[in-house]
């Protein structure tokens, strides 16, 4: 979302003579779009910071004037406190707010004192369509939701993001036939609850199934993924959806978060194991072949060895293609990190050791079970070696293969001839082709 986010601003700001550059050292404006959800990524802005402000020093020296801007969720949360920690910041602005960056960057410039915009409008902060949504110009991020009405008690997702919040569909069909238009062959609609999507259309309000359908049946969209989903909000249209909508892609980013029931309770999330269990299954039902992926959070203030071995076994029963997963960082602010019970440093680090070699062994499987398999790969990207090409297979895999043509911009058939751990390698033979349409680019 961030990414989404990020383009939606350097889309904005290019009617005032913006544009990116590959450098901080290079740019007349530094933005940093910043993300809360754990200690570490919060801790990062303000080291970052502290660079980037020598670089505004050594900019004055030379004469010139830079501005540094500190936007998204840090902004939200730490507000004015970033100005006492970094008073060179020229602004910050929160992440529902951005539509209001062009102001603000007028605002800050030449004033004495910081600009800030901390209010929530998501009503408004999608008012404009750009093209400049890409996450490469064949597949893109469209942001459908956002917000949370859950309220886990480790995260500052509802504080940061505020209340849930769906665009209109009509705005998103709007926006979807936009990048399909110029050249996007897979979208990937974002929400922070995506399945919680409740969209109002003028035949009353859609949900996230119904929105998929509609999606699929624009002429040149081949592909479409959603997240981040939230268990309870899986209904049996969306799970409908995978049996029967070509186009959406066999592979679903499912948070469990931990396998204990006393530990989910205490997290305050809307299902317990036994629903995972039975959404996992009902998926597979619909989709044999779906690739599963979640995240996982260990060293919850109560757990014990016990309710992580729980974690252990859901891992081991269900069995995922990928997965992410973190220690606990205690938040401010929000409930559990006043909880009694917190798990020490030691503990956390062992038992995140302990998952992740079980995650990443069944990676690799999931990879290795792919060799051999003609699977349908969306090349994106040109690899870092010569003739080398990059793309990703419906479970979401980064796929390599060499080709003497440029493919990119293709969706073609391809071998797979060895499966790694965080990637496949594939070999195009001459008739391997799917969809293989000509570029329908405009540069
Ligand atoms: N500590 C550790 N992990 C967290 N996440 C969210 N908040 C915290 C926290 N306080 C993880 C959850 C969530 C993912 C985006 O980040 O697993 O699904
Ligand atoms: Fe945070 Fe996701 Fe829970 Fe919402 S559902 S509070 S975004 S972890």
């Amino acid at each position: 979302m961030n990414v989404y986010d990020s383009n939606r601003m350097a889309a904005l700001l290019k009617p005032l003579g913006y544009d990116e550059v590959k450098s901080p050292e290079a740019a007349d404006m530094i933005i940093l779009n910043t993300c809360h959800i754990r200690e570490k990524a919060a801790e990062k802005i303000y080291s970052e910071l502290g660079r980037l402000y020598k670089i505004k020093k050594s900019r004055y020296v030379a004469g010139e004037r830079i501005q540094i801007a500190v936007v998204g969720c840090v902004a939200q949360a730490e507000g004015k406190e970033i100005f006492k920690r970094a008073p060179y910041v020229d602004f910050i602005l929160g992440p529902q707010s951005y539509q209001r960056l062009p102001e603000l960057v007028v605002r800050s410039t030449g004033r004495r004192g910081p600009a800030f915009d901390l209010r929530f409008s998501p009503e408004t902060k999608f008012d404009q369509v750009t093209t400049r949504h890409y996450h490469s110009h064949f597949t893109a991020f469209l942001t459908i939701q956002e917000g949370c009405d859950k309220f886990c008690t480790f995260c500052v997702v509802p504080y940061t993001r505020g209340m849930e919040y769906s665009r209109p569909v009509e705005e998103i069909l709007i926006e979807a036939r936009h990048l399909v238009k110029h050249g996007v062959r897979e979208i990937t609609v974002l929400g922070q609850n995506v399945n919680a999507y409740n969209g109002k259309a003028e035949s009353g309000s859609w949900d996230l199934a119904k929105l998929i359908r509609s999606l699929a049946e624009i002429d040149g969209l081949d592909r479409i993924r959603y997240t981040t989903s939230y268990p309870a909000n899986m209904t049996k249209e969306l799970i409908q959806a995978h049996s029967d909508v070509p186009a959406l892609m066999p592979f679903i980013h499912l948070p469990v978060q931990s396998g204990s029931n006393k530990i989910l309770t205490a997290m305050n999330r809307r299902h317990n194991s036994y629903d995972y269990y039975c959404l996992a299954d009902s998926l597979r039902k619909a989709r044999p072949d779906i690739g599963l992926s979640s995240d996982f959070i260990v060293g919850f203030p109560g757990e014990s060895e016990s309710d992580f071995k729980e974690t252990i076994n859901l891992v081991e029963e269900i069995g995922f293609a990928q997965a992410y997963s973190f220690k606990y960082s205690p938040r401010p602010g929000t409930p559990a990190a006043s909880l009694p019970g917190q798990v020490s440093e030691k503990e956390k680090n062992e038992r995140l050791k302990h998952l992740q070699d079980v995650l990443k062994i069944q990676q690799s499987k999931f990879n290795r079970d792919c060799v051999n398999k003609k699977i349908s790969v969306l090349f994106d990207r040109p690899g870092k070696k010569r003739g080398q090409f990059l793309g990703r297979s419906p479970y979401m895999q980064a796929v390599h293969v060499f080709s003497e043509r440029d493919i990119i911009g293709e969706i073609i058939n391809v071998n797979i001839i060895k499966g790694y751990k965080n990637s496949l390698m594939g070999e195009i033979k001459s008739c391997d082709s799917l969809n293989s349409k000509p570029m329908r680019v405009q540069h």
